[in-house]
Parts: C-alpha cells; structure tokens; sequence
C-alpha cells in the first residue's frame, strides 16, 4: 500500500513566512500516564489495579500485552527525564498511579509516594514544570471488588488518596488535574466493555461518570482551600461531530446526541451545574431503568461540587467524527441503549473482545470513506476541528468562567520502523511530524480568534501501552525498543524540539 502523503502535502501548502511565535508563556509539552508506561507492576509495593486484571482476560488487549514492564520508566525515569531536557519540554505531564501509592486503594505505600517525590524533584532540577494528573484509569482492583465508580464510595476513596499525594507532593507540584478522560473510565469501561473493567451496563457508565465528577469536585474545593495558588482543573476527551449530510435532520441529531453523550454530558455539570437534558431523555428513551437509578444516586449538592470553578481545562483531542444515522446496529447494541444515541465512537481496538462489545469498529458512525487521512489507528486527520473545537469551548464554556484552556493531548499513532545509518538509528515519521505542526497552527488560529489557550501536550512522550490496542500502536516522538528498552527520538521529536526552542511555527 503507498503511504498517504496528504498531510505532508498540507504541511507544505500551510507552510508560512516568517513563522509566527508562541504567545509568551505557552507552555510546550509532552504527556505520558503511569500504568502505559511504568512497568514494575509487582515492585515496589503496588498492588494490582483494574489494568492489569483486564489485560489478563482474554481477547481484551491485542496481542494479550500486559502493563507489566512497558516502557520499564519507573526504573529509567532519569533517563527519561534527561531525554524531556532534550526535546526542550517545559512540562512534563504524568499520572501517579493510585494503586502504586495505595495498594489496595486506601492504605498508603511509602515507598510508591517515593518514586513520585523522585520523579517531581528530577523534572525541577531539569527545569520541566510537573503537570500531574492523580487519576489515568489504573483504579485499585481492590476498590473495583467493591463496585469501582458505580459505588459512591469510590469518590470518597479517591478524595483520601489525591490528600495523601498532596501531602506527599503538595510543596513542589503547583499544577493538579484531576480526571484524564471521565468519559474513557465511565462509557468506555463500564458500558462499552472496551477499557478495564469490562462492563456492559448502561447504568454503571451513568454512575461511574457521576462519582467521577462529585470525586473531581471534592478534590478541587480541597486543593483549592490547601493553597489558593495551585493551578486546578481536569482534561476531558473531546471531538467535534459533523453531520455526514449537513442538511439530513438524521445526521444532525445524531451528531448533537454524539457532542452531547461526549462533550456535554461533562461539560454542562462543569461548567453549569446540570447533566443535559436530551441525553437524559436520550438514555430514558433506552434504559429508562438505568436513569431511574442515576438520577437516585446524584444527591442534593453534588452539582454544586461538580460545579466547583477551575483554573484549567485540558482538552484532549485527536479527531473529528463524521457522524451519520444510516448505520443500521445489531439489536444487541439497541438493547444496550448505545447506538440509538449515536454513541459509537471509530476506530474501537481490533480485539474479540471489541466485536463482541457495544461499540465493534465495524459499527461506527464515522463514514469510512472519508475525506481526511487518517493514521495508523484509522482515526481522521482534522486539525480544522481543533481549531473549531477550542473556539466552541471557550465561547461557550471556559471564556465565561475565565477558565483556562490547555490542549493536555494530541498525537497520532504510525507505524515507525527504525532504520540504521552511520550516525545511528533513525526513525523517519514524517506523518507524524506535519500531523503535530498542523494542529499547533490550528490551536495558533484559535488564539488568534480569542480562544483563551495556553499550552500544547503532545501524546505521547515515549512509545507505549496503548490500552485494548496494546504496544501496536505507536505514538511516541521518542521510539521504545520494547526487546532493549533502547530509546529513539524520532524526527518528529527532532523537529518538535526546534520548535520548543525556536518558539515559533512555520505553519
Ligand atoms: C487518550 C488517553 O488519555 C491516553 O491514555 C491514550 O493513550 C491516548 N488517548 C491515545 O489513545
């Protein structure tokens, strides 16, 4: 198959002169999370999290791939860190991994508290702001034993956990995002059955993304009252849904029910204290069984919580989603209230599991043949709708509520083979170097427009453990030998690192 080499071709057409500078103080990163790169999954005092049960069931990871060494970090993370000083990153984004820090979810490891005070003080010393998110969906098993976030008190658990990191990290790390992606450790992973636990309920995903949330609210008013001057906030996942026919009333409200089962669904209880109302009335129109039940656990206060202003919003975003009715579900799906609501995001991981799941590849509501490139995952290449996406947010959401916006991810996933040349080995990726420059020029387009955006992450900062994907996917700008554990910058981090030092973009 020859490459697709349209998005070299829109780098080139993009190409600008003089290239334009980064507002003063972006702040240029890359991000990572604990359990897809850490390993060490027996040491140290962890115990076991959902992850690493999931990955252990069959068909549910490609390849049977475990987080048990990954990107071995937690042994190299100097390394690691020496590499960050490198590419010239002013921030490091990185999860603690709950189940390192407390085994069984509630009694506290020194001795995984360490490796976090080691980690922060290495990135102070080299100069790398640490960004550190307390939850990245390695949930303690033990606490899944007892329900996982559709129990309440897991909210409770997390709050006690996110004080212990506090106190162990509370004097050196000024930036505090909550949650990565609710939606991914809610629908995802309690409903689609595609992310660890596994689950198939309508209801648990309702309920996981509520105690989520009231968890997020009680660890924000906490941190808040600890220290004024820390940065709070949490990252959704988000898309812009386009209607595959602008004018078929069909695709236009499956797209609003995807922007509104993705985006609003947290958006709204963030930003204005309520769940939105087509998607209740969505999900009651399928599961009326399962709203009944969440409606019961959202208790008197818990909005005003959730509600609870933050400093930052980090918006993870990767593709747009063409979305259209036509696609006709099996009744399986219909039954699980998911395709009716137009929940089906693409690109679902290729595993038995996935095809057995809610939410099959096959089934998506992206149309296939579709105007963009798309990368290794079958995921579209749209930097337009980033640029669409943090205008909405900030008109909508975040401007009002002088929030912050920071883009905590963005990336691309292809298949990088390592070459060997007199200088040494090379990994040649030029995909995904104009995927990275394409959208930081969209988010310059949006600045420009008066979205209030302060920094770029790219995803990720090493190869790793792609979830359900396993280490298929590739989407580091530095290259994991996983025999060796030998790191390569590829030229995309190359190129990223001129741009980090320069502070301009020719695009
Ligand atoms: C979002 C998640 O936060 C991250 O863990 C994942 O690897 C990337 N997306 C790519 O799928």
């Amino acid at each position: 198959m020859t490459k697709d080499t349209r998005l070299q071709e829109a780098l080139t057409a993009a190409h600008c002169e003089p290239p334009r500078p980064f507002p003063h103080d972006f702040i240029l990163g890359a991000a990572a999370a604990a359990f897809q790169i850490e390993g060490a999954a027996n040491e140290g005092g962890r115990g076991p999290s959902i992850w690493d049960t999931f990955a252990r069931v069959p068909g549910a990871v490609v390849g049977g791939d475990t987080g048990d060494i990954a990107c071995d970090h937690y042994h190299r993370y100097k390394d690691d860190v020496a590499l960050m000083r490198k590419l010239g990153l002013d921030s490091y984004r990185f999860s603690v991994s709950w189940a390192r820090v407390c085994p069984d979810g509630v009694s506290i490891n020194k001795e995984g508290l360490d490796f976090y005070k080691r980690l922060v003080d290495e990135l102070i010393n080299s100069d790398i702001i640490p960004w550190l998110t307390l939850y990245h969906w390695d949930l303690p098993q033990r606490l899944q034993d007892g329900g996982g976030w559709a129990a309440r008190d897991t909210a409770q658990r997390f709050f006690d956990y996110s004080m212990t990191v506090h106190e162990a990290l509370g004097d050196r790390v000024h930036v505090w995002t909550t949650l990565n992606e609710p939606w991914c450790a809610s629908f995802l992973s309690y409903t689609a059955g595609e992310h660890a636990p596994g689950h198939f309920s309508l209801a648990e995903g309702m309920l996981a993304s509520h105690h989520l949330l009231l968890g997020h609210g009680w660890v924000i008013q906490e941190l808040r009252r600890q220290d004024p001057a820390y940065d709070v906030g949490l990252t959704l996942n988000m898309t812009i849904a386009q209607p595959l026919e602008p004018d078929s009333p069909g695709d236009q409200k499956a797209a609003q029910l995807v922007d509104g089962q993705i985006n609003r669904w947290f958006l709204d209880p963030l930003f204005r204290g309520h769940y939105p109302s087509d998607i209740l009335q969505a999900f009651a129109d399928v599961d009326p069984t399962a709203v009944d039940t969440f409606r019961a656990a959202v208790l008197p206060g818990d909005l005003d919580v959730i509600s609870t202003p933050i400093d930052t919003l980090g918006i993870n975003y990767y593709k747009g989603d063409v979305v259209t009715a036509a696609t006709q579900p099996p009744a399986q799906l219909r039954e699980r209230g998911i395709v009716d609501l137009g929940l089906l995001p693409s690109g679902g991981a290729p595993t038995t599991r996935a095809t057995q799941s809610p939410m099959p590849a096959s089934h998506g509501f992206t149309w296939p043949d579709s105007r963009f490139p798309r990368t290794d995952q079958n995921w579209d290449v749209d930097p337009a709708a980033l640029k669409a996406l943090l205008l909405r947010v900030h008109e909508e959401y975040t401007g009002p509520a002088e929030t912050a916006i920071y883009v905590t991810e963005n990336g691309a996933a292809y298949d990088d083979e390592v070459t060997y040349t007199a200088t040494g080995p090379k990994v040649h990726d030029p995909q995904r170097d104009a995927y990275i420059q394409l959208h930081l020029g969209a988010v310059l387009d949006a600045i420009d427009e008066g979205a209030d955006v302060r920094g770029y992450f790219y995803w990720s900062l090493l190869d790793n453990f792609e979830w359900a994907w396993g280490y298929g996917k590739r989407f580091g700008i530095i290259y994991v030998d996983y025999e060796t554990q030998e790191r390569i910058i590829k030229d995309s981090g190359l190129a990223y690192s001129r741009i980090t030092r320069e502070r301009t973009l020719a695009v």
